[in-house]
């Protein structure tokens, strides 16, 4: 058991509490804490160094008994530099530094790529867009829809590969941009729900019926996915049980009862909703 030493609270760095998927993260993370006894101090940081690394030593001043970070930066900022000897334990939630030993629950984000390809090469694509939020994991998800183009002899048009921030008006300013080519793709993986989202906006701007004209497929099954018009097929994160791995790590840390590491990798599935069809 923990002893008085501790404050039983636990901070979580989020990018921000904008994007869905950072809410639903949260509201795991703070649920199964809860369940251990712990309050949840949820810092947002708009995606700035700055304020990550202020809200990490904030954080530490407040005497919290351990963080959860899920990093805008991934590998390159100051926090993540700092993880490998702070004084409290650290984990890392949906985003993975392999280099360093740290618990963390991610997941395969290069099987989720490769899945949202497989799907659209089952339905007869072979012109695809990509709409990539510019961070590893993206990058990831893109290696994986490659290869499995690569094993169907197809190639990605690199003039077809977007890069971009993270939100909707973003997603349907790159969607537009792919849209209104020559030779616009047939379909579009867009990394993120978000991204997905501002697709079909751009979509339905453009004049065009998703799928009938185009299908958009996203990525993190987010609640927005089942209320978009129409409803998104998309690369499912388990966020819930993502949340309560890492709280589970986190708080076996504390107590000391397991003294190595753990770097759990969870696998997405796909959900197949409306907004992808045959060729
Ligand atoms: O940075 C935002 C994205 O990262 C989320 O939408 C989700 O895909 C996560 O891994």
């Amino acid at each position: 058991a923990l002893t008085g030493k501790f404050s039983y609270t636990l901070g979580l760095i989020i990018p921000n509490l904008a994007n869905p998927f950072f809410g639903e993260i949260a509201k795991s993370v703070e649920d199964r804490a809860r369940e251990l006894g712990f309050s949840v101090m949820i810092c947002s940081t708009d995606y700035d160094a700055d304020r990550e690394a202020s809200y990490f030593t904030l954080l530490q001043k407040k005497r919290v008994d351990g963080v959860i970070i899920l990093s805008g930066f991934e590998d390159q900022h100051t926090i993540t530099r700092n993880l490998v000897k702070p004084n409290m334990p650290v984990a890392l939630i949906a985003r993975d530094i392999p280099t360093i030993s740290i618990n963390s629950v991610s997941i395969d984000d290069f099987v989720g790529g490769y899945e949202a390809a497989k799907h659209l090469i089952g339905l007869g694509h072979r012109r695809m867009g990509l709409i990539v939020e510019n961070i590893r994991c993206a990058k990831e998800r893109v290696r994986g829809f490659n290869q499995a183009l690569e094993e169907h002899d197809l190639q990605l048009d690199e003039s077809l590969v977007l890069l971009g921030e993270a939100t909707v008006p973003n997603g349907k300013k790159l969607a537009l941009q792919l849209l209104s080519g020559d030779e616009p793709p047939t379909a579009i993986f867009a990394t993120n729900d978000l991204l997905a989202i501002g697709t079909i906006q751009a979509a339905n701007e453009h004049g065009l019926k998703v799928p009938q004209d185009v299908s958009v497929i996203g990525f993190d099954n987010t609640m927005l996915a089942t209320i978009t018009d129409p409803p998104l097929t998309t690369i499912a994160q388990p966020m819930e049980q993502m949340g309560r791995q890492i709280v589970d790590l986190l708080v076996q840390e504390l107590k000391g009862d397991v003294t190595h590491k753990q770097r759990i990798v969870l696998l997405p599935e796909l959900v197949v909703r409306k907004s992808t069809g045959l060729r």
